[in-house]
Formats: structure tokens, C-alpha cells, sequence
């Protein structure tokens, strides 16, 4: 018998590996009946997250934001008999406000089922611009810690309830994949979380839980307001919230481990994996300029 090369099983592998689970599009969706909690779901890509669960057919979904005026207006919007909507003012920078959320989050609409980290901020200035305090360590609460937090705070429900399929969705960046001036504490917040995420999917998997599936989401520049100024680089158009929740929805259904969009930043993962640093900064610097794109950053006024 003709053994196969080691590419080929490696590949062979793969492909099993990546095989959707039975509660994917093909079969049940994880959505149905499910308990769904979304992180800055009250506007910008959150709120089409939660959009997205009360369409599929949700049991409860939590809104979990700063803002809890738009929250609170969405869950009126989308309550229904079928789906109870819960909003809750949290400010996930705080560890002891997530640890009292999820009380009274696992009291109205149960322990998630579905747990969406989405909330973030950006702070688009030079390193050295950046206030010790109110950019660095608030980004890195808001962005790297409360994911953290909030994932450690749900998980051991998630691994006790074997009977429901679940599902992690980290919102990561491709800032997280390549480094760029103007957005250094961002990318180095989106780095933590690739790094986080990605291994938690694996420990997961080698523990034996295979009924929750993470799922990491890089999307490049996404017309939400957050990135207001920022200049799509060449073939990466900035996108629309819709296609950006779209790939990451389909993404986590099927517990496909990481979603990249468009499909440019993948080619510079590749790139950049491959690419002399110095020759990887010309190609991203002058070809694609990516560098400037945040030259004329303005992100959202007021904030
Ligand atoms: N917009 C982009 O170009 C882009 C690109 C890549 C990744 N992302 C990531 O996608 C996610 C969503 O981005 P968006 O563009 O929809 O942002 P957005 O600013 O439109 O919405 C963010 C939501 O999070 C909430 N929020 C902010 N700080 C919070 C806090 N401390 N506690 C609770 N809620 C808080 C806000 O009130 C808002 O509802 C973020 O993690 C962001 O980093 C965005």
C-alpha cells in the first residue's frame, strides 16, 4: 500500500479538521433557541450582530454596552414573542462591572450560548501621543483584557453545558496582523487578542470541547465611523458594515477558527510571514500604502 507524502496527509488532515460541525448552515443552526450575548451591540457592527440573532431565531439576546440609551432602544426594537431582548449598561473596562453584568445577564436571558466580543476603541495618534492612562490602558482594557475577562466569567457554563452547541466569536483586526503607524496601542490591543483567541480555540480542541468552537475575526477597515479619515489600501476597499458582519457571522456558524476579510489580508499575512522586514516595508509601505492609510485619520467626532 502506497503511503501517502506527508504534504498529502497534512493536507488530508486539514481538511477533516475544517470540516464543518452538525450545527452548521447544513443542519441546525447554533442561532436557534440559542442565548446570545453581544459586546458594544448597541450600534456599529455590534448592532448587526444582534440584528443577526433575533432574525435566526434567538432565544434572549444581551446587549452589553456603555451606551445604554441605543441598547436599550434596540432591545424595545427587537423584542418579540420569540426572542427576549435584554439590554445592560456595562463598561467592559471594568472587571467588576463584567462580574456583576453577567450576574444579572445569567439571571434575565441565561448564561450565553453564543458570546460575541465585539466592543472596541481606537485611538488613531502617534505612540508617543497617547495618554498613559485614557488610550493606552483604556484600548487595552476595552479591546484585549475584557474579551479575557468576560470569556473566563462564561466559559466554565459553556464547558458544563454540553448539550447545546456554543460559540466564541472574537473581533480581532487585520491591524493585528501587520503593524501601522498611527494605530501602534490598537494593533498591539488586536495582536493580543489574535494571540488570546487563537490559542484558547486550540486548548479547547485538545481538551476534548469540541461542542464550543472560537472563532477570530480580522476585518480590514469597515465604513462604521470608528476608522472615520482612514484610507482603504490598494485593492482593500473599505467595507461595509454588512459584508464585514456577513463573513464573520457565516464564519462562526460553521466554527471556522479564523475569518479574514477582504481576502488582501491574507496575502499580506503570507507576505509579510515571507518577505524580508525591509522588503516586506516597501511592498506594504509604498505598493499597497498600507502606512498612510491612517495619515488622515479623524475616527469619529466627538469621541
Ligand atoms: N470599523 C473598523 O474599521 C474595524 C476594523 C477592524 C476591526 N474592528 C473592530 O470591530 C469591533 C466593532 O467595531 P465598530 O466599527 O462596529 O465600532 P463602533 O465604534 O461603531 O461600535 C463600538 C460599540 O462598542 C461600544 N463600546 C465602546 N466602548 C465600550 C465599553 N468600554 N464597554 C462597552 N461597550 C463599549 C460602543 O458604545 C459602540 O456601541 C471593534 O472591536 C473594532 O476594533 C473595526
Amino acid at each position: 500500500m502506497k503511503i501517502p507524502s506527508l504534504p498529502a496527509r497534512a493536507l488530508t488532515a486539514a481538511r477533516s479538521a475544517a470540516k464543518p460541525s452538525s450545527a452548521t448552515p447544513s443542519g441546525p443552526s447554533p442561532v436557534q433557541g440559542a442565548s446570545v450575548l453581544v459586546t458594544g451591540g448597541a450600534s456599529g457592527m455590534g448592532e448587526l450582530y444582534v440584528r443577526r440573532a433575533a432574525a435566526e431565531g434567538a432565544r434572549s439576546i444581551a446587549i452589553w454596552d456603555v451606551n445604554l440609551e441605543a441598547a436599550t432602544a434596540l432591545a424595545a426594537e427587537l423584542s418579540s414573542e420569540r426572542t427576549t431582548v435584554r439590554a445592560f449598561g456595562v463598561d467592559v473596562s471594568s472587571p467588576e462591572a463584567i462580574v456583576s453584568a453577567a450576574q444579572e445577564t445569567r439571571a434575565a436571558t441565561g448564561s450565553p450560548d453564543i458570546l460575541v466580543n465585539n466592543a472596541g476603541i481606537v485611538r488613531g495618534s502617534l505612540f508617543w501621543e497617547h495618554d498613559p492612562a485614557r488610550d493606552i490602558e483604556a484600548t487595552m482594557r476595552i479591546n484585549t483584557l475584557a474579551p479575557m475577562w468576560i470569556t473566563r466569567e462564561f466559559l466554565p457554563d459553556m464547558l458544563a453545558d454540553t448539550a447545546r452547541e456554543k460559540r466564541i466569536l472574537n473581533v480581532a483586526s487585520a491591524a493585528g496582523t501587520l503593524p501601522n503607524p498611527r494605530m501602534s496601542v490598537y494593533a498591539a490591543s488586536k495582536w493580543a487578542v489574535i494571540g488570546w483567541s487563537e490559542s484558547l480555540r486550540l486548548e479547547l480542541g485538545r481538551e476534548g470541547h469540541s461542542h464550543i468552537r472560537v472563532t477570530t475575526f480580522c476585518p480590514s477597515y469597515v465604513s462604521t465611523g470608528m476608522f472615520d479619515g482612514a484610507r482603504g489600501p490598494l485593492l482593500t476597499p473599505i467595507m461595509t458594515p454588512e459584508a464585514a458582519v456577513d463573513a464573520a457571522w457565516e464564519g462562526m456558524l460553521r466554527g471556522t477558527p479564523l475569518v479574514t476579510k477582504p481576502w488582501t489580508v491574507k496575502l499580506s499575512m503570507s507576505l509579510r510571514g515571507t518577505l524580508p522586514t525591509a522588503a516586506w516595508d516597501v511592498v506594504a509601505g509604498r505598493v499597497f500604502q498600507v502606512y498612510s492609510s491612517m495619515d488622515q485619520f479623524q475616527g469619529r467626532a466627538g469621541r
